[in-house]
């Protein structure tokens, strides 16, 4: 059945006085929500993975801001500033990697600082963590409508980790590519890695193509490198967590192992992202912290461990991939091609939409 016969993933949504989630850390078997009027439940949602995805914690991490102000009780502008910087903290040490949690937390904080009337910070707040889910989904379609056009007919495209719906709260990023060529009738094959360790891959990627109607195949993360010597894929589009301002992109932990072997078979490597996950204000991926998650995640699945006790265990849940092996970065205001921080420095983050050469 198609996505749009089924119904639609409600990833987050504002209900008013409280955010109601879907339990990401529970799907594919069941579809468990979370409701709550509090800040830290938002923020632990995030800590837990409950909610992934970098534009995805990006519009929680707004949404539990305004949860936030909410129950900040001050008599004084200062007073409420205070309070909500500690909310905005709290839910900012959450995930350190992806750029569009503090995109959003830095936008809902510029707001409360421009707001004069104390009586009127809250409502904004609202407001802005409304548009900035609204944003979201607006990027998404248009990224993947022109991230589209890249797709030939006929392709077998491989995609790691999951950059769907469930993952942006909104359409996607590179899964949203890949659905939008579908919905335009070409002929789509998906090879999905399994994404180690918490198999983003094989339960919410596989979950959302099958929704879709998208016919795909199931590899673990090692299999890549065999499938591409086989000539079997015609390209890599993955996400971003963040994007440096040469291009260097951070993204889900064996990105740069997929960039390397495209590199090596000459498969083109696209990266989509909206543009709120780029950082201007580091010059290259070496400068972008990387989140080292519990050592259990790599051993254990679901308190199921594999190891003999006491294994140690490393893990980084990202990498970044050195632009010389990224084709093209397809954002909402355009495709961006090399030199990347020649490109990036003139780009037009604000205004309308560019095709950068
Ligand atoms: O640890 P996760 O599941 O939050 O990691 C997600 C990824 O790495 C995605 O590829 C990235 O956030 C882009 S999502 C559109």
């Amino acid at each position: 059945m198609s996505e749009s016969k089924k119904e639609e993933i409600k990833v987050i949504e504002w209900l008013g006085d409280r955010v109601r989630l879907l339990d990401q850390t529970r799907l594919p078997r069941d579809e468990v929500y979370l409701e709550t009027d509090r800040y830290q439940d938002i923020a632990s949602a995030i800590a837990e993975l409950k909610i992934r995805g970098a534009p995805a914690i990006g519009v929680a991490g707004a949404y539990g801001v305004a949860l936030g102000a909410l129950g900040i009780e001050a008599k004084s502008g200062e007073g409420f500033q205070k309070k909500l910087l500690k909310v905005i903290k709290d839910i900012g040490s959450t995930r350190p990697t992806a750029r569009n949690l503090f995109q959003a937390l830095e936008r809902m904080q510029r707001v409360a600082e421009s707001t004069k009337a104390v009586g009127d910070i809250k409502q904004a707040l609202i407001d802005e963590a409304l548009k900035i889910h609204r944003e979201t989904l607006e990027s998404d379609l248009k990224l993947s409508e022109l991230g589209s056009a890249l797709i030939r007919d006929g392709w077998t495209v491989l995609t790691h980790c999951n950059t769907g719906v469930l993952a942006t709260a909104g359409y996607g990023t590179a899964l949203g590519v890949i659905k939008k060529a579908a919905e335009q009738g070409k002929k789509i094959e998906v090879i999905a890695t399994e994404t180690r360790p918490l198999l983003q891959g094989a339960r919410l990627t596989a979950w959302e193509l099958q929704r879709a109607g998208i016919p795909f195949h199931l590899i673990t993360d090692s299999m890549a490198g065999y499938f591409m010597k086989q000539g079997k894929i015609n390209c890599v589009i993955v996400g971003a967590d963040r994007i440096a301002a040469n291009g260097d992109t951070a993204n889900k932990i064996g990105t740069y192992t997929l960039a390397v072997l495209a590199h090596e078979h000459g498969i083109p490597f696209y990266v989509a992202a909206p543009t709120t996950t780029i950082d201007m204000s580091i010059a290259s991926g070496d400068e972008i912290p990387i989140e080292e998650r519990k050592p259990d995640e790599v051993t254990c699945f679901r308190g199921v461990c594999t190891t003999p006790d006491e294994c140690d265990a490393l893990n980084p849940a990202f990498d970044v991939t050195p632009n010389r092996y990224i084709t093209a970065i397809i954002t909402e205001r355009g495709i961006i091609r090399k030199p990347y921080d020649r490109h990036l420095a003139k780009f037009d983050f604000s205004g309308k939409r560019i095709e950068a050469d």
